[in-house]
């Protein structure tokens, strides 16, 4: 039956073959578990995707809603509780599994020629992460959230020249405020996952053509 659907799929979109070589190219022999660290990264980032999207449901991005909004799904949505646990634990994998994937390529020297461009797809990749994770931390708009926030955007204030413009940009306007919750929460439920889309498929499309390197 799943043989059956997938042959029509393929017949309408030609799925297969672009991805023909895919799953019998060629790898380095000594491969071992730290290989995987990237396709850890990317399931920690897909999980966070379907549970945002769970909890985009209920979220209110409004300075008067926000924080009740998450008081209720925590306590009375039928496990409310469980999907913003496990949107919190994938974003913070996701950033342990990227640092240590990191960490493997740059053991493994992979970020040499004719990788380096991917090298720098993926560093931007983890500036959006950390982005992500940096406007994600306001939105339950409790006390925490709130004087993080205050103090973040506050650094940016520190720019020789730039510094009031940058604070103001951030915040929608001078202080931290319902501007501010809704500049960030499209950034973190907009921007920035579609920047990450592009910078996700950049990667693997590189990969894919240069194959994985063969290590040390
Ligand atoms: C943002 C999250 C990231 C995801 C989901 C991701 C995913 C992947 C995957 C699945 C692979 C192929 C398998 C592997 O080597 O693990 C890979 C390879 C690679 N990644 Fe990432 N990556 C991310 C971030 C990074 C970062 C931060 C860097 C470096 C600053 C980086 C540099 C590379 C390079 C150079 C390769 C090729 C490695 C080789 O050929 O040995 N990636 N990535």
């Amino acid at each position: 039956m799943i043989d059956f659907i997938i042959r029509l799929l393929d017949r309408w979109f030609k799925l297969r073959e672009p991805h023909r070589n895919f799953l019998s190219r060629a790898l380095p022999e000594k491969l071992n578990p730290a290989y995987c660290l990237g396709g850890m990264a990317f399931t920690a980032f897909l999980l966070s995707a379907a549970t945002g999207l769970l909890l985009s449901i209920y979220y209110v991005p409004s300075g008067k809603e926000a924080y009740q909004s998450i008081v209720m799904l925590h306590n009375r949505i039928w496990l409310g509780w469980l999907v913003q646990s496990v949107h919190k634990w994938s974003a913070n994998l996701l950033i342990v599994f990227t640092l240590l994937h990191a960490a493997r390529v740059f053991i493994h020297k992979a970020y040499r020629p004719p990788r380096e461009l991917n090298w720098m797809a993926g560093a931007l990749g983890f500036v959006l992460i950390m982005v992500s994770g940096f406007t994600g931390y306001l939105l339950p708009w409790d006390q925490r959230a709130y004087w993080a926030t205050v103090v973040g955007t506050g650094m940016a204030g520190k720019t020789p020249g730039a510094g009031g413009f940058l604070v103001r940009l951030l915040r929608g306007g001078p202080e931290v405020g319902s501007a501010t919750l809704l500049r960030f929460y499209s950034l973190h439920t907009l921007w920035v996952p579609f920047m990450l889309l592009m910078i996700f498929w950049a990667h693997f499309h590189m990969v894919k053509r240069q194959g994985i390197s063969g290590g040390m």
